[in-house]
């Protein structure tokens, strides 16, 4: 059986990409906060000295508050570097993804639409973004594609954080919704099973049609 680590897979979106890897019998490995914080850096490590390898990993954790520039304190942007980036680099750095597998990373649209209240999320998942290109040249030669997700809104804990009534904000969407995450747990599904390796260093952005950008 193929082993997937989903990192936030106890709830929302992470929550979903789990459930449909389970479809699929592949050996899923959900985490909770309790099992690695992101933001910490000897949880991390430690995380990895239990899980050195891998078919499939989701590099997937929570986002951070919503904030302007004028705001964001030095420790803010000091968290979420670790929890957003560094983490995540540690993370590649010492799981091994074996021959013909996927990483994952659930990112934001704001990798392509900077939003100013969502200024930290964008910033670092933009660097993420970079780091994870550079990677997917590297492991092409082992055939283990790369591929960044980046959400638009999204029908979890973390929207109504962020916008409150979420019946009312989805009016506005140009779907009159918000995404589902089976949607989200299906296009990962989708692309496992249906073995799509040449998709590989791309970001994909599901959001209904909602960002302008091309
Ligand atoms: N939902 C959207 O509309 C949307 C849109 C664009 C991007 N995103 C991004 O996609 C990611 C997932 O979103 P979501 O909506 O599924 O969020 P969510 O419902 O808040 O779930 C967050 C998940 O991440 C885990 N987590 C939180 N902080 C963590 C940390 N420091 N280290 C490790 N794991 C941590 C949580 O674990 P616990 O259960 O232990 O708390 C939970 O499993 C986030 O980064 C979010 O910003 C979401």
């Amino acid at each position: 059986m193929p082993d997937a680590i989903v990192l936030g897979g106890s709830r929302g979106l992470g929550k979903a990409i789990a459930d449909s890897l389970t479809e699929i019998n592949y050996n899923v490995t959900a985490t909770s906060r309790k099992d690695i914080d992101t933001s910490d850096l000897d949880s991390v490590r430690r995380f990895a000295e239990l899980h050195k390898e891998t078919d499939v990993l989701v590099l997937n954790t929570g986002g951070p508050p919503p904030n302007t520039f004028e705001n964001v304190t030095v420790d803010e942007w000091q968290k979420y570097h670790n929890q957003l980036f560094l983490g995540m680099c540690v993370l590649l750095k010492n799981i091994h993804i074996r021959d013909s597998g996927y990483v994952f990373m659930i990112s934001s649209s704001v990798v392509k639409e900077p939003a100013p209240n969502l200024i930290v999320s964008g910033a670092y998942r933009s660097a993420m973004t970079s780091v994870l290109k550079v990677l997917s040249k590297e492991m092409a030669q082992r055939q283990v594609s790369i591929i960044n997700i980046a959400p638009g809104p999204m029908d979890t804990d973390r929207l109504k954080e962020l916008v409150g009534d979420v019946t009312e904000y989805a009016k506005d969407r140009p779907m009159q919704r918000i995404g589902k995450p089976s949607e989200l747990g299906g296009l990962v599904r989708g692309i496992i099973e249906n073995k799509v390796k040449y998709l590989s260093g791309q970001t994909i952005v599901l959001d209904g049609a909602g960002s302008d950008s091309v």
